[in-house]
């Protein structure tokens, strides 16, 4: 059976790809290496599938490419492809959001319309719901995004639906809650403050550092992907979370004590876009298709740091 993943070159998409290598599946993975962050460091994510023989790679963007040619020749779709981040996302970038995020999206559901596939898992976020006043958060609470990056993740989200609703296209939405570990984003929360922690760099917090969040270790959201493939029900959104929710700050004092480093904090006020905490209830994911997270905070930091601490060069 062959698989497609777009935004393979990304953190969770490469992630993503090894996995369904191993368990035997054929891949076609497409990226357009977006700027967001560095070529590079995409290339890097990439090294490992790309000696894998029965992984083609595509570059190009999804707005651009042949999709029928590409779905024709698949299976399944896990749609991984996006430009993340809360605070990049307000102002004049918010074009780049509603192409890549929004735009992209429509585009490859228009192209899956006549091909017969077994499921399109679409990446969706935490990031819909907002500051919510009901945790944990269910999937039926409500979607109030507080950041223009929220709306565009929630209006792809809506597209699914819609095509499950309009052309029977068998979508499931995943609702990552901030995933981490090895080959994370380098704007992201944890690469920031291990980086800064390992290289004795001054930490920037926003806010108090009171702020909680539900982190999901990389291979809990793999797992959920492979999962909701075999058994998410379709047109339907589960939360994924990874079952550690804690405070900025403890996830700081941590890493302090895995590194044996001690972190230099500047506090700097709160930013727009981010919420203020969230707290997944994964239990649809759970009774629908078994998702049960295994990686706790210690261990995944654990393994985030020691990962991070061999690899700092890439991100130099
Ligand atoms: N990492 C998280 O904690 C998190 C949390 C919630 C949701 N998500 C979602 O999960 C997905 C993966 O996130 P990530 O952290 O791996 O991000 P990432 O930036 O590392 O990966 C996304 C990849 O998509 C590619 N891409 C973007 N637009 C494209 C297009 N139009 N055509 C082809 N390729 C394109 C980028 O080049 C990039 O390599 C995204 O959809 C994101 O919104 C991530």
């Amino acid at each position: 059976m062959a698989l497609l993943i777009t935004g393979v070159a990304g953190f969770v998409g490469s992630h993503l790809a090894e996995r369904l290598l191993k368990e035997g599946f054929d891949l076609i993975g497409v990226d357009s290496f977006l700027d967001y962050y560095p070529k590079g460091i995409k290339e890097n994510n990439l090294k490992r599938v790309r000696e894998n023989p029965r992984f083609e790679f595509i570059e190009g963007n999804l707005l651009n490419l042949n999709l029928k040619e590409i779905l024709e020749q698949v299976d399944a779709v896990f749609h991984q492809a996006a430009i993340p981040g809360v605070r990049a996302s307000w102002g004049k970038d918010f074009s780049q959001y509603v192409e890549n995020n929004i735009q992209a999206t429509q585009v490859l559901l228009e192209a899956c319309k006549d091909i017969r596939l077994k499921k399109f898992i679409y990446a969706s976020s935490s990031s819909i719901y907002g500051d919510s006043d009901e945790l944990p958060i269910k999937e039926t609470s409500p979607t109030n995004p507080v950041s223009p990056y929220g709306v565009s993740k929630l209006a792809g989200e809506h597209l699914t639906a819609l095509y499950f609703k309009g052309y029977g296209i068998p979508t499931v939405s995943l609702r990552y809650f901030t995933v981490y570990g090895s080959r994370q984003r380098p704007d992201m929360g944890f690469h920031k403050f291990i980086s800064a922690v390992l290289l004795g760099r001054e930490i920037e917090i926003y806010g108090t550092g009171e702020q909680t969040r539900d982190f999901t270790f990389i291979e809990d959201a793999v797992e959920a992907n492979l999962q909701a493939f075999f058994g998410g029900k379709e047109g339907e959104a589960y939360n994924v979370g990874g079952g550690s929710r804690i405070k900025l700050i403890e996830a700081i004092r941590i890493i302090e004590e895995i590194s044996g480093k001690s972190a230099n904090l500047k506090y700097k006020d709160p930013q727009r876009g981010d919420a203020k905490h969230t707290y997944a209830d994964v239990s649809k994911a759970k009774r629908d298709f078994g998702y049960s997270p295994k990686v706790n905070i210690y261990e995944g930091l654990a393994r985030h740091c020691k990962w991070l601490k061999d690899n700092l060069d890439i991100y130099r």
